[in-house]
């Protein structure tokens, strides 16, 4: 049997990303996958999130293996652990304490999921509300109480139940004009707006999966004080943009806000191994031993790769490179990729997450189609799938950069020509 036939006779139908790109990957370092064939493909997808250092960079993967060499735990549910505590000691100490964040740790199931349904029963258990407020356009994972967050309407149809205590805020670029802040202050004040007072307020502070959509530095500010006046939790999912992605370890610096939880999870793995914290603030640590549970609450290998991560973070100056490497796709994106663009196309983003809004999903799919023709794995985001989202390692060099973004132009230009 053909290794491809093997997925297609025996592995659910719900596989996804191997239908966009269908080759059986080997190997991968850096920037770059290896097909069985011994194809090179870059990497402009990023394990959606979760691979910021790259695949299997040197710095991690000998810490792992000295580790498991070293008989160093694998699973000890959350008993005290040596390499936890370096992990807390270290997270706390070179990120948390510096940055004036005053947070408890709670470790999670390992995906951003299990982090983001933390934050929302303990967010729902301390103010004794259910209700939650989330904003349109918002991805936050598929269990059920973050997909009742999730907007997508074919993610929230797999529910099989209703999907509740949720009431979703329009953005304020989904309707010319609106704003977003007033609406909500409105129905806080109004008694006869029928929308009950939320536990919280969850926010990606850039809309990943939602296509790419930067809330502003002075939206993040007003909806903190909103939060302050009415007494609502804010909750930042940083799940897919923390960890430097945005040109600051955590994406709400540039606000200068603090927010009460954090979810956290993809690249606080370090090595894209799974892993996932919610940061709390120490009045909302309310939660009695054990009432939050579960097994795999932080695997040791995961959790020195995290640590390993932290480290090579700092080591490698990630928030500057962003930076730098921002400014590349920004200048690339205008000068060569814009006047390829129609009228009612655009492309937007912050640090190394940006996406390229086509009118139709037809045509972004066309793309990545094309894209994948020539090496290159990227994803699509957004409303009708129509938004080409750039996202690659945080390290990758800067040629790299460029030969990913130059298949891009090209091969809007084939697809647009055809
Ligand atoms: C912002 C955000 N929150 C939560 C999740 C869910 O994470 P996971 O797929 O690990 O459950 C994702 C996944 O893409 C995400 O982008």
């Amino acid at each position: 049997m053909m290794s491809k036939e093997v997925f297609e006779k025996y592995e659910s139908n719900v596989r996804s990303y191997c239908r966009k790109w269908p080759v059986v990957m080997k190997s991968a370092k850096g920037s770059y996958y290896t097909d069985v064939d011994g194809k090179k493909y870059i990497d402009f997808f990023d394990g959606a999130g979760a691979l910021n250092y790259g695949h299997n960079p040197d710095f991690i993967k000998e810490r792992i293996l000295e580790y498991i060499e070293s008989d160093g735990i694998t699973h000890s549910l959350d008993m005290f652990a040596d390499s936890k505590e370096k992990f807390i000691s270290y997270f706390e100490e070179n990120y948390l304490i510096p940055k004036g964040l005053e947070y408890k740790i709670m470790f999670t199931g390992p995906t951003g999921t299990n982090s983001v349904e933390a934050a929302l029963k303990l967010a729902r258990k301390v103010t004794g509300r259910s209700e939650v407020w989330a904003f349109m356009g918002a991805f936050h994972g598929m269990s059920l109480g973050a997909l009742s967050l999730t907007t997508e309407r074919y993610a929230r149809g797999g529910a099989g139940v209703k999907l509740t205590d949720v009431t979703h805020i329009p953005t304020p670029d989904y309707i010319d004009g609106f704003d977003t802040i007033k609406y909500m202050r409105t129905i806080l004040d109004d008694d006869h707006s029928g929308i009950e007072k939320p536990a919280a307020i969850i926010i990606e502070t850039v809309q990943a999966e939602g296509g790419i959509n930067v809330f502003s530095v002075d939206f993040l500010k007003e909806l903190r004080k909103l939060c302050d006046d009415y007494d609502i939790i804010l909750i930042v999912d940083d799940v897919q943009v923390g960890c430097s992605r945005t040109g600051t370890f955590f994406s709400f610096e540039r606000a200068g806000i603090v927010p009460d939880m954090v979810c956290l999870s993809k690249s606080i793995g370090g090595y894209g191994l799974p892993f996932a914290l919610t940061l709390v603030k120490e009045e909302y640590d309310k939660f009695g031993p054990g009432e939050h549970n579960g097994t795999f609450r932080g695997s040791q290998i995961s959790i020195v790769a995290a640590k390993a991560g932290l480290e090579l973070n700092k080591l490698e100056k990630v928030d500057e490179k962003v930076k730098e490497k921002e400014q590349i796709v920004k200048d690339y994106l205008e000068k060569e990729i814009k006047p390829l663009l129609d009228e009612n196309e655009t492309y937007r983003g912050i640090g190394l997450i940006w996406g390229i809004c086509f009118k139709d999903g037809k045509l972004s799919r066309a793309v990545l189609d094309k894209c994948f023709e020539k090496g290159l794995i990227i994803e699509l985001a957004g409303r009708g799938d129509s938004v080409l989202k750039i996202l690659p390692s945080l390290l990758i060099e800067n040629e790299t950069l460029l030969k990913g973004l130059n298949i891009i132009k090209e091969s809007i230009i084939e697809v647009k020509n055809q």
